[in-house]
């Protein structure tokens, strides 16, 4: 094919920009809880759920999470996992009633949270989020679909697993052009 041995500067581009995106999304950042202010509240449905949230989204050490809420009304509550499953707040790892918590995530591994308030976290105001230790960046994300695993393309080696996504596809092809070139 012509294209790979002489590609246009806009796909060169196109590649940098993409090469970019992935590199810049490796730092840390703040993290507002359910992508919006206020979400530290009862889910209206199990769609609404914060762990529906947290399973779409890349939690990674050194990113913070930061709640925004009425701390008249409600706070946070850092638990075990025992005293997740059971919402139990009375012995709290750690916990914040500042309405504007922020809370480093420092290692890899899930983090526990639960609403103070009564009665909230049984109806599902809690949050897991799990941290993902570097060697796993890509270990841990939401399912492929399986018809990004259809065809002979993909191998199951460590690389392929960066294929995730049409974005990093397309990335990665650009970067194998620009490696064509020199
Ligand atoms: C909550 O945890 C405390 C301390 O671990 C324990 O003493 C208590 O029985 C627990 N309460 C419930 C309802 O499980």
């Amino acid at each position: 094919m012509a294209g790979f041995s002489r590609p246009s500067s806009s796909s060169l581009l196109l590649a940098f920009l993409l090469l970019g995106t992935i590199f810049s999304s490796s730092e840390a950042k703040e993290i507002l809880v359910g992508g919006k202010s206020d979400s530290w509240t009862i889910p209206s449905s199990q769609s609404q759920s914060l762990n529906k949230w947290a399973e779409s989204t890349r939690f990674r050490i050194g990113d913070t999470l930061v709640w925004k809420y009425d701390g008249e009304k409600d706070w946070v509550v850092q638990v075990s996992k025992e005293d997740y499953l059971s919402c139990n707040s009375s012995s709290p790892i750690e916990e914040y009633k500042d309405g504007q918590t922020k809370v480093k995530l420092n290692k890899a591994g899930p983090y526990y949270f639960i609403s103070g308030a009564k009665g909230h976290c049984e109806k599902g105001q809690k949050l897991i989020v799990v941290v993902l230790s570097p060697r796993h960046r890509y270990a841990i994300s939401p399912a492929p679909s399986p018809a990004e695993f259809d065809g002979p393309a993909v191998a199951p080696t460590s690389g392929a697993e960066a294929l995730r996504g049409g974005g990093l596809v397309v990335g990665l092809g650009g970067f194998l052009l620009l490696w064509g070139l020199f």
